[in-house]
């Protein structure tokens, strides 16, 4: 079969200076096993587990739902990264390509592709503004603006940063200006260079917070918080919200994966890649966790604070601490690096679609793309501040712009993708092409019928219930 080869090569129309036409051109490919590893790791690790993970776990009271969310994790998540990784490597395309390959250019599974790629166009669109705010925060904190402020001076200065149209729009400008950077490096030379320069310090900011949390008084409390079994607080929704969110922090549903796995080669071992990834964003967001947590209590402050946790909270305690300006500096600097690896993958996936289908050049494909991003990103970055995308868009809708596309990725597009990549790959996916590739480079060849059974039958009744939560039948 033409696709079984896995040849890294396709004929691309290039024009060269000369105007001539015809060069054939080599699919980007990651240089290295690592490389991809912490690419996608990259991707993985972003917002969702520094921001949004602490918050929720917060919310829904702790230990519980934290043991459940690890569930959601191990058998659904973790097998959707499998199924994913493994159509982009068998197709060597980006998932609009992928899917046309696998499926049949006129089959309705396409749509999984044009699913990935307006997910991730509309997901960065108003990533890039939450990102902008911790640029933004890691600006205030090496400017010393931080320092000394208490809860009289960190609240306002959070509306104000939430509310002044010029500052989000400067912030989401620069935030998109340096993803688009690094995509135009291309795979080896951008999203993994970045990823082996970013990925490490992250990991050694984090263990440097961790180290802190740990001389404080609110360590131990913390520590009971977040592992402690308290069944008392966990309701449906939060389990629903767990499994929601296990596919947002593994990057799922969004041809992410696909699109990252497209620049592997076939020895490549796609169970251990996909057990590392999803490892070390669970560790990530665990530390993250009892970093914020131990700050939380020592300075009598609720765990419960929702979305503002990060922003509002974390700032006020660490403006009365002592080094609180090092800790802010290092914590912001962590969020925003994050942020960027998890971009990157969210415009190389919108690029490549036009790298591989379009024939476009990497330059033109990013940078328009890029673009155009930036521009749909406006009406979000006025979400707090203009009438029109906030109360006005609110009246009507029930919600404000960017809490309206959060709602619709986080909720629709995410399972979505996720349930068709799931029972494409089991149910209708040729049986020896899936069979050949999980077991090509793999060491753990014993998964392949549990892997198989979660995919056809787990998977897809646990999306549909999410689902059901989200139009209120559950
Ligand atoms: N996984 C990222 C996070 O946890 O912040 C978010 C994300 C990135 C979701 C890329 C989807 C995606 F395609």
């Amino acid at each position: 079969m033409w696709y079984l080869g896995g040849s890294v090569f396709r004929a691309r129309k290039t024009h060269t200076s000369t105007g001539e036409v015809g060069v054939l051109e080599q699919r980007g490919h990651w240089g290295s096993r690592i490389g991809f590893v912490l690419a996608a790791a990259g991707s993985a690790i972003g917002l969702g587990n520094i921001w949004k993970f602490p918050y929720i776990t917060g919310v829904n009271g702790g230990g519980a739902f934290v043991m459940i969310y690890l569930v959601c994790i191990a058998l659904v998540g973790l097998p959707v990264m499998a199924a994913e990784i493994l159509l982009g490597r068998s197709s060597q395309s980006s998932p609009v390509g992928a899917m046309k390959k696998l499926a049949g250019p006129r089959s309705a599974w396409v749509s999984i592709g044009w699913l990935g790629v307006a997910g991730s166009f509309i997901l960065l669109s108003y990533y890039s503004i939450v990102a902008g705010w911790a640029l933004n925060y890691a600006w205030l904190s090496l400017t010393g603006r931080l320092v000394g402020l208490g809860p009289e001076g960190v609240e306002p200065l959070f509306g104000e940063v939430f509310s002044s149209s010029a500052t989000n729009l400067v912030s989401h400008a620069v935030f998109m200006a340096l993803t688009v950077a690094v995509v135009l490096g291309g795979v080896s030379k951008g999203v993994e260079r970045w990823a082996r320069i970013l990925m490490p310090t992250l990991m050694a900011m984090l263990v440097a917070l961790l180290i802190n949390s740990f001389t404080l008084d609110g360590f131990p409390q913390a520590l009971s918080f977040v592992f402690g079994i308290h069944t008392e607080s966990l309701t449906a929704g939060g389990v629903l919200e767990a499994l929601g969110h296990s596919f947002f922090t593994l990057s799922l549903g969004m041809g992410a994966m696909i699109t990252y796995g497209s620049y592997l080669r076939k020895d490549d071992d796609i169970v251990a890649a996909s057990i590392t990834i999803s490892l070390l964003d669970t560790l990530v967001a665990l530390t993250a966790s009892m970093v914020l947590f131990p700050i939380i209590f020592s300075y009598g402050m609720q765990p419960s604070a929702g979305p503002g946790l990060v922003f509002i909270s974390i700032p006020i305690a660490l403006s009365q601490m002592t080094g609180g300006m090092l800790l802010s500096i290092l914590f912001f600097l962590l969020l925003v690096f994050a942020a960027l690896t998890s971009s990157i993958s969210m415009l190389e996936v919108v690029a490549a679609y036009f790298i591989d289908e379009r024939q476009w050049t990497r330059n033109r494909a990013t940078l328009v793309t890029g673009g155009v991003i930036a521009l749909v990103g406006i009406p979000s970055a006025l979400s707090g501040s203009t009438a029109l995308f906030g109360a006005d868009f609110a009246a009507i809708f029930g919600k404000n712009w960017f809490d309206t596309l959060d709602y619709l990725v986080s909720n629709w597009v995410l399972p979505l993708g996720g349930l068709g990549v799931a029972v494409f790959t089991a149910w209708r996916m040729d049986e020896a092409l899936r069979h050949d590739h999980f077991l090509s480079g793999c060491r753990m060849r014993f998964f392949y019928k549990s892997w198989l059974w979660l995919l056809k039958f787990l998977v897809p009744v646990a999306i549909v219930f999410v689902f059901l939560h989200a139009i209120g039948v559950i």
